[in-house]
């Protein structure tokens, strides 16, 4: 049997800055609240010349080139977004198409989980890994999430943000990838959700969030996950290097670092300058500790999020 490897990773953040004191002009908040109540200071906001594909194009790009593997070995590509430019064709396609490797018609799909899409998209992808159906793999998760912001929300939009993140994946003898967990239960689904009917496309569409609500489940749900995925692995919570977590609010991370007993200069913190970009948040999180050198080879790492569905998950990877 086979097992994931991480070749390589790359990102992307649009060069717009929104901060605490622009979002002052905008709705009735303040810098402190939402630094107090978050811990984001300023978010990126993409340009209208810029895309879901485009942003992903390039984090697929760093990330190929990071893993020094010709692009053509690519046998499958997975892209977890929930802000897609077009319902079809999917974004991977798209993305196939610009990363010029139609040649060797490898299948490109898109998964749909919101802030967890990232670990599915891993999830998967391990499992054609594992089996030996595919040896490379391209993994990447992107969000356009302003186009979906109300800008007359204070609760939501302080939050959100856009970007890429990207991994190129490998088999390996040896793990990788230790282990993916994802859980989902529809019953949450209100909570947090884009507005509009299903039936109307055209019609304007926003990010809805009852946020306290959302906050108390994702502290109880991502603490079972960092506990099962240390018992399925009969680990200690000391082997782990660093927490990779999804960007959605600090007092959610600072509660799973404490669960962990890991100090907060082992966690991966992007959410300060990036806000949340849902899917893309944890291959941000996870290339930015690789390329400021923190992230080792060899490093015990644990990936979380949890997002919209309610869909949460994680996954625990020897880098
Ligand atoms: N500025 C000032 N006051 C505000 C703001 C703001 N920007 N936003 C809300 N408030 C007010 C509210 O109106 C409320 O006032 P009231 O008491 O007079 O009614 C008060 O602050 C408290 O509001 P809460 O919603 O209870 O604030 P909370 O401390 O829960 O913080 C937040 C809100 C930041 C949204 C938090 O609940 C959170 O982070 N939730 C989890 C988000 C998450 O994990 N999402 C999942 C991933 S996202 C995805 O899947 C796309």
């Amino acid at each position: 049997m086979k097992y994931t490897r991480i070749a390589g990773t790359g990102s992307y953040l649009p060069a717009k800055v929104q901060t605490n004191a622009d979002l002052e002009k905008i709705v009735d908040t303040t810098d402190q609240w939402i630094i107090e109540r978050t811990g984001v200071h300023s978010r990126r906001i993409m340009e209208e010349t810029e895309t879901t594909t485009s942003m992903a194009k390039i984090a697929a790009e760093r990330a190929i080139e990071a893993s020094g593997i010709d692009k053509n070995k690519i046998g499958m590509i997975i892209v977890a977004t929930v802000t897609p430019e077009t319902l079809f064709p999917n974004t991977a396609t798209k993305l196939q198409k610009l990363l010029g490797i139609t040649a060797t018609k490898c299948p490109a799909f898109d998964i749909s989980a919101a802030c967890s899409g990232f670990i599915c998209a891993l999830s998967v992808a391990d499992q054609y890994i594992r089996s030996g159906a595919v040896e490379y793999a391209l993994i990447v998760g992107v969000e356009s999430l302003t186009k979906f912001v109300d800008w007359t929300d204070r609760s939501t939009c302080i939050l959100f943000s856009d970007g890429a993140g990207a991994a190129v994946l490998q088999a390996a003898d040896a793990p990788g990838v230790y282990s993916t967990h994802i859980h989902a239960d529809g019953d949450y689904g209100e909570l947090l959700c884009l507005s509009g009917s299903s039936y109307k496309y055209d019609e304007p569409r926003y990010i809805r969030m009852r946020g306290n609500e959302v906050f108390k489940v994702a502290v109880t749900k991502l603490g079972e996950a960092v506990d099962e995925a240390l018992a399925h692995n009969n680990l200690d919570r000391a082997a782990i290097d660093w927490l990779v977590p999804h960007q959605a609010n600090l007092r959610i991370i600072q509660a799973m670092a404490k669960r962990l007993k890991l100090p907060m200069e082992r966690v991966i913190l992007t959410l300060a300058n990036q806000g949340n970009t849902s899917a893309a948040s944890v291959p941000l999180a996870l290339d930015i500790g690789v390329r400021d050198g923190r992230i080792k080879r060899g490093d015990t790492l644990l990936l979380e999020a949890f997002g919209a569905g309610f869909i949460w998950g994680s996954a625990l990877i020897k880098y």
